[in-house]
């Protein structure tokens, strides 16, 4: 067992579902607290992870979105993005393709130049300090308006070289992909790709509206997309791939217990599903542990841990040429074990 957590710690991963503010870590959340003079509920860094006790979405969102409150300036951004940057490489990961919601800061008066400013400036350090290649997603809030979304993409136009892919996340049941077919059809004639959360907690209509009407390249969980047997085929023979987040899900009571973890099942039935941490700092742990957990619950061999790892690649938004370097190295990081 341990030799199969070797190699998950061994091979170089890409993560493609990762919310930079759910990477903030306790500590800094304190630091930025007291260099912003903004007032916790918390007094300490202890009482701040003590209060971290959710067993679904929504209550997990309500202390997210309060905890984002300590981001204030460009370099806040840059030292969330840093942070997750130095755990990336800790974990192999030398590609990461990264998710922020800017509605969550600019509804708060922060510019929207000083998210994506700071951000993107941590993002480029990363890539010529310690190698890692990027990918940005802009994601809208689903419980805002589309109105508002419309708002956030003006706002995005002059960082359009910065950004590959929109996205949507937050509160899932009640807000379908419907509500968003406009934002996201203006979002793709400016040429940016499309992804969306759905099938976390919600039906399996929500991730056929997020293919019909949101045109998404990827799907954000998937989780309910194996209780309709269409779906997966769809999934399967247009190649859609599933970014799944073992201990998320266990944290948010998707699953009962790990051992419910969606992810071998998507395999087996020819799904290309990935492994990614969602929001580390809350979730109990960074890519490896994610990997590690799926790995022990569900017994997985050593070729399906591969396997996982090479679809982390091919489901990313590099290029044909940038897969096959990848997965070259991923080969021969396999053969070292
Ligand atoms: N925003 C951050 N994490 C999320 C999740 N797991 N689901 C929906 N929105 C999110
Ligand atoms: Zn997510």
């Amino acid at each position: 067992m341990t030799e199969l957590h070797d190699l998950i710690r061994l091979l170089p991963k890409a993560e493609l579902h990762l919310h930079i503010e759910g990477s903030l870590e306790p500590e800094l959340m304190f630091l930025l607290s007291q260099r912003n003079g903004v007032q916790l509920k918390y007094d300490s860094v202890e009482s701040i992870r003590a209060a971290y006790q959710f067993d679904n979405l929504q209550d997990f969102l309500d202390l997210y979105y309060a905890a984002t409150s300590v981001l204030l300036k460009e370099q806040d951004f840059y030292d969330l993005t840093w942070a997750y940057l130095l755990k990336a490489k800790e974990n192999n990961i030398v590609h990461a393709e990264i998710m922020f919601d800017p509605q969550a800061h600019t509804s708060r008066g922060v510019p929207f130049s000083s998210v994506i400013g700071g951000i993107y400036r941590a993002l480029t350090d990363g890539y010529e300090k310690l190698g890692i290649t990027f990918k940005l997603i802009l994601s809208f809030l689903r419980h805002l308006s589309q109105e508002e979304g419309f708002m956030t993409l003006e706002e995005a136009i002059p960082y359009k070289g910065w950004i590959t892919a929109v996205g949507l996340d937050s509160s899932e049941r009640n807000f379908p992909p419907d509500l968003f077919t406009d934002l996201f059809e203006k979002a793709r004639e400016m040429g940016f790709l499309t992804v969306a959360h759905a099938g976390e907690e919600g039906p399996p209509e929500y991730i056929w509206a997020a293919l019909d009407l949101l045109k998404a390249s990827r799907i954000d969980h998937g989780n309910s997309s194996t209780e309709d047997p269409d779906l997966v085929d769809v999934l399967g023979i247009y190649e859609i791939p599933l970014t799944s987040c073992p201990l998320s899900n266990l944290k948010l009571k998707v699953i009962q217990k790990m051992e419910d973890s969606p992810v071998k099942e998507m395999m087996d039935r020819g799904i290309k599903v990935t492994v990614n941490s969602d929001d580390p700092a809350y979730f109990g742990g960074y890519l490896n542990d994610n990997y590690i957990a799926v790995a022990d619950a569900l017994h997985l061999s050593q070729d399906e841990i591969i396997q996982l790892v090479k679809n982390s690649f091919d489901a990313s938004f590099i290029t044909d040429g940038e897969k096959r370097a990848f997965l070259k190295k991923v080969e021969e990081a396999s053969g070292v074990v």
